[in-house]
């Protein structure tokens, strides 16, 4: 529905709710991350469903050559921006690399993040997690556990691989994802998995999945901004798609991106990986 003054999409605010709904209902869920008021007023204009503040402006705006420079102050300016630029999305901030390595210390940064503007926290990590979301959850702060490929381990994994790959690798993240739901995760976000363990694991935990190279079985998909207008430094991974060609806007981009999320076109096979 479109108002005649702005010829803005009007709809109203999605919540934790809404996107429980929608995977329950099989609707799929969108995401783009933006660091900014205009690019976030442009995704909620074009009907976005969720906007992520990402860490990867540390790469993206900064120039960085990974998540890890990123602090607490950084996501915190970033989120306050992006809220100021939103109507309707629901506005998922990450915590940086070390801001959450206890719990206690978890809980101030996420209050910050919170009072910043974000609608939920997102955290990268496996089961070791679960006492933090538990405390988060708790004390009322919404939780997006972001499991298989987590950039601020990158040292760690030896680089950007895909990651469950295998049965013993593929059975220990299902494990992972179930040990935080119960926790009380409350959106699973997978990044660089096999297609077929993305829809395994979102037939098998009940909160909303959202995928980035994680094929598209996930309820959910999400793309870093700039990689989805084609504006990158370097090395365009497999599952981008650049939806500015063709002579479109960016506003239509993102209206792009949303139409072929929602019906299922992307992620095609092309962006997916195997088992
Ligand atoms: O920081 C980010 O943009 C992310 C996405 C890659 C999911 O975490």
């Amino acid at each position: 529905m479109y108002s005649d003054k702005s010829q803005q999409k009007i709809s109203k605010p999605v919540t934790l709710s809404t996107l429980k709904k929608m995977k329950a209902e099989g609707e799929k869920i969108t995401c783009i991350t933006s660091y900014d008021a205009s690019f976030t007023h442009a995704m909620n204009a074009a009907g976005v469903d969720t906007i992520l503040v990402g860490d990867s402006l540390g790469m993206v705006i900064q120039g960085q050559d990974s998540t890890l420079p990123v602090t607490i102050e950084d996501m915190c300016y970033h989120t306050a921006a992006v809220k100021r630029g939103n109507t309707n999305a629901f506005i998922l901030a990450d915590m940086p690399f070390m801001s959450y390595s206890k719990p206690e210390q978890a809980l101030d940064n996420a209050a910050k993040l919170m009072q910043a503007g974000a609608s939920m926290v997102k955290l990268e990590g496996g089961s070791w997690l679960a006492e933090t979301i538990q405390l988060l959850s708790q004390r009322g702060i919404p939780v997006c556990a972001h499991l298989g490929l987590t950039p601020q381990s990158v040292h760690k994994l030896g680089g950007y691989k895909v990651q469950g790959k295998g049965d013993t690798a593929a059975d220990l993240l299902l494990q992972e994802s179930l040990d935080l739901v119960a926790a009380g995760a409350d959106i699973l976000l997978y990044e660089c998995i096999p297609t077929e363990l993305g829809k395994t694991l979102t037939e098998t935990v009940p909160v909303p999945t959202i995928g980035i190279g994680a094929g598209h079985h996930t309820d959910g998909q999400v793309l870093v901004m700039y990689d989805m207008l084609g504006v990158n430094l370097g090395h365009t991974p497999r599952f981008v798609k650049n939806f500015l060609s063709q002579g479109r806007s960016i506003q239509e981009a993102f209206e792009a991106y949303i139409s072929e999320v929602k019906d299922g076109t992307f992620p095609g096979p092309e962006h997916g990986f195997k088992s």
